[in-house]
């Protein structure tokens, strides 16, 4: 069976470049991503997705409320007959119906060690508060705020001499090995979530 996946993004992609890549050169197998869904018109996530055949659907926040944007993404992912919701800097919550209906099907990537420097700018908010180590967290979306079971983590250290931007960009790098990890661990089934742990089966 194909798990067909489809990919929220709201800025550069570079998240979403590394999945796509994974699948195409055989990392993670059986799995299609057949649609990526942007919540801004001029996101370089869709022209990324549009760079190898994949449809592309921007859904325009600005005409209606949270849940009525919710439902208009739900509508895409039926379409689509969509498996598995991912996302890759998308910046905006995703609202009951798509948790329920998607329930310990969406993953979402955060740059920080989760449960540290939730929210906005993490990277900035761990360079600032001036903690040794940082790093990156792939996890199962629920209803809170970057608080569903924790899939992967990545350590990394903050180096002398840093600045948010040389941190951020080292954080990048785990990124793009942790989240292509997830995705392959989760279409091979092997995701196994016991109240707030996930094992591996
Ligand atoms: C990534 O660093 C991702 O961890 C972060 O946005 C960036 C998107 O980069 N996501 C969040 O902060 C979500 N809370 P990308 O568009 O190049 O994948």
């Amino acid at each position: 069976m194909v798990v067909k996946i489809a990919v929220l993004a709201s800025g550069r992609g570079s998240n979403l470049q590394t999945i796509i890549n994974s699948i195409e050169n055989g990392y993670v197998k059986n799995a299609e991503i057949n649609v990526v869904i942007s919540n801004k018109r001029d996101a370089y996530a869709l022209e990324r997705g549009r760079n190898h055949g994949i449809s592309t659907v921007f859904l325009d926040p600005s005409r209606c409320d949270n849940a009525k944007y919710d439902l208009k993404i739900l509508v895409v992912l039926k379409q689509y007959e969509i498996d598995l919701l991912l996302l890759a800097g998308y910046f905006q919550l995703l609202g009951p119906e798509i948790i329920e209906a998607y329930r310990n099907r969406i993953l979402n990537i955060h740059p920080s060690l989760l449960p540290s420097f939730k929210g906005l700018h993490a990277q900035k908010q761990a360079f600032e508060y001036g903690v040794k180590i940082t790093g990156c967290t792939i996890h199962f979306v629920d209803e809170g705020l970057d608080s569903g079971p924790i899939i992967l983590q990545s350590c990394v250290p903050v180096l002398q001499g840093d600045t948010e931007e040389t941190l951020t960009a080292r954080i990048l790098e785990q990124e793009h090995i942790i989240y292509p990890e997830a995705v392959k661990l989760f279409v091979e089934g092997k995701l196994k979530i016991e109240g707030r742990t996930v094992g591996f089966g």
